[in-house]
């Protein structure tokens, strides 16, 4: 007992210590800046809300270009840049400004830097935290070697519709998996201390739903009501924030009609007053001038508009420089909001420890050749496998026992630069595998594996990269006669990188009619096909898992794709992956999502319930849904009780699981909890809490979950965020669709 005290105090005492040496730091921090502010002119101060650099050479309009601006300290944080111009930039800074005040250099690591991971969209497929927040470890360990302290990411936007180009860089469709995800990547950039040389400031970007850009076009408009921004659009950027991301990015789109780079109820408000955000905001590239084309009027006016909202930073467009000092003279501005905003970008820098060394990022060259390390490339192998989805496997096709000779046939087969997604900077493509090259690797010595193009990515007459020098006809013809001796085709199809990503929206996101066509070819050799898809978003497959037994979802996997589809394909690996953006059976059911509300005609077979005439309402594949090559079999769920009472009330559910397989695995395992009495109406089910479990062959385990009001609670018509009291449902499953349920009551 006596010792369990002396235990008690001195954690006590610890956490105390903690707490006074966090505060002492922040005093320091705050007497440091406040001595650094008292003698920076209004000039110098706008200076620091100005990002130059991304996009152009020129900055502060097309006026002077950046050496010139950063002497005048107009400038204070550079993007895009490498490590020799970064290193250039942060010298003459530091020598040639008044204030001799760092620079902090910014850049979009997405999915990595040199090892490029798998597209986020993929990755959160992984439903893995502890590897996510790996992968964001590795691209910060790489980007900061070259002088990188800033990344533009995570990107948190929920998406509901593959339209959407960009809905490869965020998470899918779900709030509770993307918060996660969002505080495991700002964890993994962050570090536990930002002034590791080490480390990436976060940025949570795009504030706010940019995700739902209307008809999945991009910069396009966004119109929502409060319930649902609140309850599925909002959760992934709070969360983000709540795990200390040093900053944030607005988006490009209007929030409640507003521009979000403008929008004061967004920026101010919510993020600052409710959320207590205490980083800082940066626009989107050039999104500050764009909201003259939004309709908020002149340069100076929207300037205006935007630093009154709470808008730190501009990006890109000079526009601070340029309008700022005349609203502040003019009082149209308060001094006091530039000052805040300067003190938030000098916290930032101070934080990275740019003002101790300037050069801390750019000091340990050595730690530059050790990017692409076996042990970097192992993170993003094992990544990218458990990213991988197998959507179908009904003759048991896979995993491939090899036979005399297998055939990659198809566009994406032999590529590599197209397999690392959207925001790669390209530095592995010449240091990996494509599909083709890493299963012929893999097999060498037990069977021969050929390869044959078989189609272009687009149809002939559709210009890409140039126009196409043999028409796909001639690419088929050439495909068949090449595969006459092969015993299995791997069909390798999809979309290259460059058709996902900003500004990359599709109208008809499925695979190109010629390479359908030669899909159907190949089926027509009567020959075994294993159909990949490599792409960026959700595809409509719905032609292709009607007319083949094997489908394998492979996205853009990054510098390890090809390896770690190897890894499923021949079995080293299991597949574990389950998407977490639900796939459309036909265009037309866009924007479809497993989260939506009942609506008073549930679908039924009563003539008039919501459903179409000429599609059934449920999409190919669900949200959470991917198979293995185990069979996980559920037993009975059991609820501890059925009556729950008050808030700090705790119910378990428990579950048995049975890996009746042969393969070492893991599984995916999903709880979901329904509403049927609110006061608003609620969805049919949502995600509350998963576990990523690992399965030894024949093993049986028992998972249990924790219920909690903390899952129950929702935004209210008022926008007030509690639980009411009432029954629920509970259901837990390998996916949304296959769910068991039980009900239970929780009273206040
Ligand atoms: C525009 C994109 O929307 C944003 O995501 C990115 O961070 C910036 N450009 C900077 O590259």
């Amino acid at each position: 007992m006596k010792r369990i005290h002396t235990i008690l105090i001195i954690l006590l005492l610890a956490v105390t210590y903690g707490e006074a040496k966090k505060s002492s730091d922040d005093r320091q921090m705050d007497d440091f800046i406040t001595s650094l502010m008292k003698k920076m002119t209004l000039e110098e101060k706008i200076g620091q809300l100005n990002l130059g650099g991304v996009g152009s050479p020129k900055v502060v309009g097309s006026a002077i270009g950046l050496d010139e601006a950063i002497r005048k300290g107009l400038v204070s944080s550079v993007g895009g840049f490498d490590a020799k111009a970064a290193e250039d930039a942060q010298k003459f800074a530091v020598e040639n400004s008044r204030m001799k005040i760092p620079l902090i250099t910014g850049l979009d690591v997405v999915h990595g830097y040199y090892t490029i991971f798998p597209i986020p969209l993929a990755s959160a497929c992984s439903w893995n935290m502890p590897l996510l927040e790996e992968s964001a470890r590795v691209a910060a360990d790489e980007a900061s070697a070259f002088g990188i302290n800033w990344t533009f990411a995570p990107m948190v936007d929920i998406c509901r519709d593959p339209r959407w180009g960009r809905i490869a860089e965020g998470a899918g469709e779900d709030p509770c998996l993307g918060s996660r995800i969002g505080r495991a990547m700002v964890r993994g950039f962050q570090g536990d201390d930002l002034s590791k040389p080490n480390t990436l400031l976060a940025c949570v970007k795009h504030f706010a739903l940019y995700g739902a850009s209307e008809a999945g076009r991009d910069y396009n408009t966004v119109s929502m009501d409060p319930v649902t921004m609140y309850n599925y659009y909002l959760p992934p950027y709070k969360a983000a924030f709540d795990e200390g991301a040093g900053s944030g990015m607005t988006s490009f789109n209007v929030v409640n009609g507003v521009p979000a780079t403008g929008n004061k109820w967004l920026l101010t408000d919510l993020l600052r007053d409710q959320w207590k955000f205490k980083g800082f905001m940066v626009s989107d590239a050039n999104s500050l001038a764009e909201m003259s084309e939004h309709g908020m009027g002149g340069a100076q006016r929207i300037t205006e508009l935007a630093m009154n909202a709470g808008l730190d930073m501009d990006m890109s467009s000079s526009l601070y420089v340029l309008c700022l000092k005349k609203a502040v003279e003019e009082k149209r501005v308060p001094l006091s909001r530039i000052d805040a905003a300067c003190r938030r970008v000098l916290e930032a820098k101070y934080k990275l420890g740019l003002f101790e060394d300037p050069f801390r990022y750019l000091k340990n060259k050595q730690r530059q050749s050790q990017v692409l390390s076996p042990q970097n490339r192992d993170v993003a192998r094992r990544l990218a496998a458990e990213s991988i989805v197998l959507l179908k496997n009904s003759e048991q096709l896979l995993p491939i026992t090899p036979p005399r000779k297998i055939a990659v046939v198809g566009p994406m087969g032999n590529v590599r630069g197209e397999l690392l997604g959207t925001w790669s900077y390209g530095y592995s493509k010449d240091k990996m595998h494509s599909a083709y090259e890493a299963l012929r690797e893999a097999l060498a010595g037990k069977c021969e594996v050929s390869y044959s193009q078989g189609a272009n990515y687009i149809e002939d007459y559709c210009i890409y990269d140039g126009a196409f020098t043999i028409p796909t006809d001639s690419l088929i013809r050439r495909a068949i006669a090449e595969t006459s001796d092969a015993d299995l085709i791997i069909a390798a199809v999809g979309e290259p990188s460059s058709w996902s990503g900003e500004a990359k929206s599709r109208v008809n996101p499925s695979l190109p009619d010629c390479q359908k066509k030669m899909l159907r070819e190949l089926k027509k050799t009567g020959k075994p096909v294993v159909v990949v898809i490599f792409s960026g978003r959700p595809l409509i497959l719905t032609e292709e898992d009607a007319e083949f037994s094997t489908l394998v979802e492979a996205w853009h996997g990054g510098t390890m794709a090809g390896e770690a589809l190897c890894d499923i394909l021949l079995g080293k690996v299991c597949p574990s992956g389950k998407i977490t953006a639900t796939f459309p059976r036909h265009i037309g059911q866009i924007p479809i999502y497993y989260n939506h509300l009942r609506t008073g005609r549930p679908y039924s077979g009563f003539w008039a319930t919501t459903k179409y005439v000429d599609c059934v309402n449920e999409p190919l594949y669900p949200f959470g849904y991917g198979l293995s090559y185990n069979r996980y079999t559920y037993g009975k769920p059991v609820l501890d009780k059925k009556k729950a009472k008050g808030d700090d009330d705790v119910v378990t559910l428990s579950i048995d699981i049975t890996n009746t397989g042969k393969y070492t695995g893991k599984e995916v395992v999903q709880l979901y909890i329904g509403d049927p009495e609110a006061s608003v109406s609620r969805p049919v089910i949502e995600l509350k809490d998963f576990q990523k479990v690992d399965f030894a062959p024949g093993e049986t385990k028992t998972v249990t979950f924790r219920i909690t009001t903390g899952q129950l609670k929702f935004y209210n018509q008022d926008l007030k965020y509690d639980w009411e009291a009432g029954k629920f449902n509970i259901s837990v499953g390998p996916n949304s669709r296959e769910l068991q349920k039980l009900t239970m009551t929780w009273d206040k």
